[in-house]
């Protein structure tokens, strides 16, 4: 089989890993995954179902049988819950908090972890999450942690939802950033950490195509 090339980048949220993997994607034309999308779809079933998302008991009655698809469709991921397109719904913020509680429980990253690397293991691609680099794909042949300032996160976060219509309150948002970190990085099992062989990126002062070619420019080395 030709060699396939995989690309990790992790790093907190709103730090733009996925408009840079999107691009990455394009330009080496390889396959994207995110897979914060898959812990947002599990959260979605857990509030659906009404299950605590911090009760492992409660989850672990549901997980092997999560019915979760990721698609490509013209060129985008589309993720499928039970048949249903929630691509959309799973960016609500309810549900990003509910993503990064559920996301601590053990079961839930073994399932995620599991389908992951089955999608990752045929094809070149390019994942972004938490702990891509440092439990997903330790061998990836390229590993980024990519970050910014809260502030600056916040206020990317802020300008994506009250463009796509939400009615967001600014310190709020910025608050729940900081308890996602928090969480996301002090949680026992495959935390967000910085994997010690990965390309440290702030982003704080930089735009998206800065951030783009600093990647690129590795990549071609
Ligand atoms: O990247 P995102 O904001 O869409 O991710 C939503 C949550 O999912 C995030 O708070 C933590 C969790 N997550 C994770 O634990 N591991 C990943 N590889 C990706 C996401």
């Amino acid at each position: 089989m030709a060699k396939t090339l995989k690309i990790a980048l992790d790093g907190p949220s709103g730090s733009g890993k996925s408009t840079i993997a999107k691009k990455l994607s394009k330009e080496l034309d390889i396959l994207y995954l995110d897979t914060g999308a898959m812990y947002r779809a599990t959260a979605l079933k857990a509030l659906k179902l009404n299950v605590d998302t911090f009760d492992e008991k409660g989850v672990s009655s549901f997980i092997n049988d999560l019915n979760l698809e990721i698609k490509y469709e013209n060129g985008s991921q589309q993720t499928y819950l039970d048949g249903e397109n929630v691509s959309d719904k799973i960016r609500e913020p309810q549900v990003s908090m509910a993503a990064s509680n559920i996301s601590s429980l053990k079961c839930v990253r073994l399932k995620m972890v599991e389908m992951q690397r089955k999608i990752a293991s045929s094809t070149s691609c390019v994942l972004d999450g938490r702990d891509i680099g440092s439990y997903v794909l330790p061998d990836a042949d390229y590993k980024f942690y990519i970050t910014a300032s809260v502030e600056v996160r916040a206020q990317r976060r802020f300008k994506e939802l009250t463009e796509k219509g939400f009615n967001v309150d600014f310190e709020k948002l910025k608050q729940e950033i900081e308890q996602r970190d928090y969480n996301d990085s002090h949680r026992d099992f495959a935390p967000l950490v910085k994997a010690e062989d990965a390309i440290f990126i702030d982003t704080s002062n930089m735009d998206i195509d800065g951030v783009t070619n600093a990647v690129m420019s590795y990549i071609k080395k």
